[in-house]
């Protein structure tokens, strides 16, 4: 008997689990403890297991299931995909790739041109920083300590948090501080005084490495597993600034923040600066297969005309993403994805958010742009510090068994829903967080 999910018509939870638990090795973790949960299907917003349990989402798993689970149109469109042509390789010509990138192109600013796809963000990340080393002729690159930008050799390196440390394989990566004025570095009190400093400081990091060394600062336009860090005003114009001073490339990773989670197709519009590259993934196709690339402005482009691009993947541009990139973006201009994320983030889970912030002095900082939300929980709010991992660990445990699935991260609970999520879905969830939070509110000091 050839094997399908419906020859297991009766599956338990403790069924899926154990199978996991024997064959499965799981991402940043050890391996003996895990009791990861177990999920049979979901729709729109919602999602259930074996015994019927069922959870909002206010997750969008790692950020990047956009438009909600199952959607009709893209599935239709994958399955369309599947039945001409499921796999073909990259050096063809291929029409659903071609109209993927079209599509891409046209979202972008006006001075972009081509797209390079990859299997997902860390390798859109690797690959636009090959592009800028090979385009400049130099070697280094600036990140910021808080940003995540993907497990492969130099994403890695470019990562500031803790995962960098043990994978430092790559070289010339350079690291600084970005903005958080909530944790300031510069002891800033203000958002314009934050954004002051922190250019001064990024200023003063490219002179001492070195301008001619530097090929590119890469930058989240909002800092997202990192907390959720959106930059003050002024902050990317400033480094835009910076980068052109000194003849650096200046490459925004989108992976997070992009295709319609801020209400924008890329949260750099909103902050009024071009990049040179834009690196995406996640949102693109709302995760429905692997995918990512590389948007990539003209005179870079153009600049491979005559110039061998030294890189590859055996799945760049695979027809079954491609296809699902294509009816993503078609849903989400044909049902107002952008303007849905706009209004409900701003005008019903943020002001949400901010009257929990004013029953629990758990909350020390709300913070986000449109469906990309973040609170911080501390244990006082003069000191601000954090709540420890096991209360966190226990508070993110709550939430799940009261049918919400969050994604939490160190002290914080990033409330990053579908774009799609409707007002009701909202206020539920928010419901859920305040009947969970107020249970934890002991916790203030
Ligand atoms: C901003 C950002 N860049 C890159 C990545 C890496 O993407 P992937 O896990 O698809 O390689 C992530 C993943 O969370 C991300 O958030």
């Amino acid at each position: 008997m050839n094997w399908s999910l419906q020859n297991h018509a009766v599956i338990s939870n403790d069924e899926v689990r154990q199978l996991d638990r024997d064959y499965v090795f799981h991402s940043w973790s050890i391996q003996g403890n895990l009791n990861p949960l177990v999920i049979a299907g979901a729709k729109g917003c919602e999602l259930w297991d074996y015994d019927g349990k069922t959870y909002i989402d206010f997750s969008s798993q790692l950020v990047n299931v956009n438009i909600g689970y199952q959607h009709p149109r893209v599935l239709a469109a994958m399955k369309a995909q599947l039945e001409e042509l499921v796999t073909i390789a990259p050096a063809t010509a291929n029409f659903t790739r071609g109209e993927a990138a079209k599509r891409i192109v046209e979202l972008a600013p006006k001075n972009f041109s081509k797209v390079f796809f990859t299997n997902g963000g860390a390798d859109a990340n690797e690959n636009a920083i090959r592009m800028a080393r090979l385009y400049t002729g130099r070697d280094k690159v600036l990140s910021a300590y808080r940003s995540y930008h993907g497990n492969t050799g130099s994403a890695i390196a470019a990562t500031g948090d803790w995962r960098r440390v043990p994978n430092e394989y790559s070289r010339g990566h350079v690291h600084f501080f970005n903005p958080y004025l909530y944790r300031s570095e510069f002891n800033a009190t203000t958002e314009a005084e934050e954004c002051q400093r922190a250019l001064a400081h990024l200023q003063r990091i490219i002179e001492c490495e070195g301008p001619g060394s530097i090929a590119a600062i890469l930058l989240e336009s909002i800092p997202g597993t990192a907390g959720i860090l959106v930059p003050p005003t002024g902050y990317l114009q400033g480094v835009r600034a910076l980068a052109d001073q000194f003849g650096i490339l200046l490459i925004l990773d989108e992976v997070m923040s992009g295709f319609g989670r801020t209400g924008s197709w890329f949260s750099f519009e909103q902050d009024g600066v071009v990049p040179d590259l834009v690196t995406f993934a996640k949102g693109v196709n709302s995760g429905y297969v692997p995918t990512g690339g590389v948007l990539i402005s003209e005179p870079i482009a153009h600049y491979f005309d005559n110039h061998f691009f030294a890189g590859g993947l055996t799945y760049s541009g695979h027809p079954l993403a491609m296809a699902s990139i294509v009816a993503t973006i078609d849903v989400m201009k044909d049902e107002n994805v952008l303007e849905n994320a706009a209004t409900v983030g701003n005008g019903v889970l943020r002001p949400g958010l901010e009257a929990l912030a004013q029953k629990y002095t758990i909350i020390g900082n709300v913070r986000g742009r449109g469906l990309f939300q973040a609170i911080e929980l501390v244990s006082n709010r003069e000191s601000k510090t954090p709540l420890t991992a096991v209360d966190m660990i226990a508070i993110k445990n709550a939430f799940t068994e009261a049918g919400l699935l969050t994604f939490v991260v160190e002290n914080r609970v990033h409330v990053v829903p579908p774009c799609t999520i409707g007002a009701e879905h909202v206020n539920e969830g928010l419901a859920i967080l305040d009947s969970v939070l107020s249970n934890f509110e002991y916790l203030a000091k």
